[in-house]
């Protein structure tokens, strides 16, 4: 039963049509090299939504610990343990007992750095389209919803579209290492890109444990979920497709 409500959600994520304007964003990226103003644009707007994600796991987190220790005291801190482990890699702690590593943002700024661009060009507001600071505000709104159905549905389908864009923002950047200056396709300054390749599945694996458990002990929160879930991808889907139609019109550039 709560398996079906999961998969009812989870089914909607991957039929919903942001993922073909992801796809057509990786392969606007992979027929040709971005440009300077191309990065800027790509890289300004992304950040606009990733600067929200990091704090928001933690505040999800917080909040089903909350949450659930009012109902089973002693496992609430290990139901938000599955939200928390997603930060812990945000955070560059997942080799704690070695030592901490860049987090996903210092990487991000490695990354763009490496690239050319300035915070200047990330922050100007001509490279920040609208539709990435609209999902930069959501991602922080949701992930503290008042209704946590909506924060874990939210949660859910960015766990699952980021295991897949990424991989087309790896790919692409590797067809054209030579272009980007990087050393080659292993080149190291693609850790931001690759680093999510790995641990992301992990992350949507353990996403849908917290719904799956969450739907067990109230599935009248299955609602709620489809909503948060339906709010990230039609953002997503705006992003991209915003995103694709600059890039893929290099006269607006
Ligand atoms: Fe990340
Ligand atoms: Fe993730």
């Amino acid at each position: 039963m709560c398996e079906a409500g999961y998969n009812e959600v989870a089914n909607a994520i991957v039929r919903h049509a942001a993922l073909r304007e992801l796809e057509k964003f990786g392969e606007i990226i992979s027929a040709r090299p971005l440009t300077h103003q191309g990065m800027a644009l790509f890289f300004g707007t992304l950040w606009a939504f990733f600067k929200d994600v990091p704090a928001g796991i933690v505040a999800l987190a917080a909040r089903v610990t909350d949450e659930w220790i009012k109902e089973d005291m002693w496992n609430g801190t290990a139901k938000a343990a599955h939200i928390l482990y997603a930060s812990v890699d945000e955070y560059g702690l997942h080799q704690h007992s070695k030592h901490m590593l860049p987090t996903h943002h210092q990487m991000f700024k490695q990354l763009t750095t490496h690239l050319g661009l300035s915070d200047a060009d990330l922050f100007n507001p001509s490279n920040v389209l609208p539709e990435g600071t609209a999902m930069g505000n959501n991602t922080h709104r949701m992930y503290r919803s008042e209704f946590l159905g909506e924060a874990l549905g939210f949660h859910l389908a960015s766990e699952m579209t980021s295991s897949r864009e990424f991989q087309y923002f790896l790919e692409g950047f590797k067809k054209y290492a030579r272009e980007y200056g990087l050393v080659d396709e292993e080149d190291p300054v693609l850790a931001f890109f690759a680093i999510h390749c790995e641990v992301e599945p992990m992350h949507v694996a353990t996403g849908r444990e917290i719904v799956i458990s969450y739907l067990e002990k109230n599935p009248g929160i299955a609602p709620q979920a489809m909503r948060g879930a339906m709010a990230f991808m039609d953002g997503f889907e705006h992003m991209f497709s915003a995103l694709n139609r600059r890039l893929a019109d290099p006269q607006s550039l």
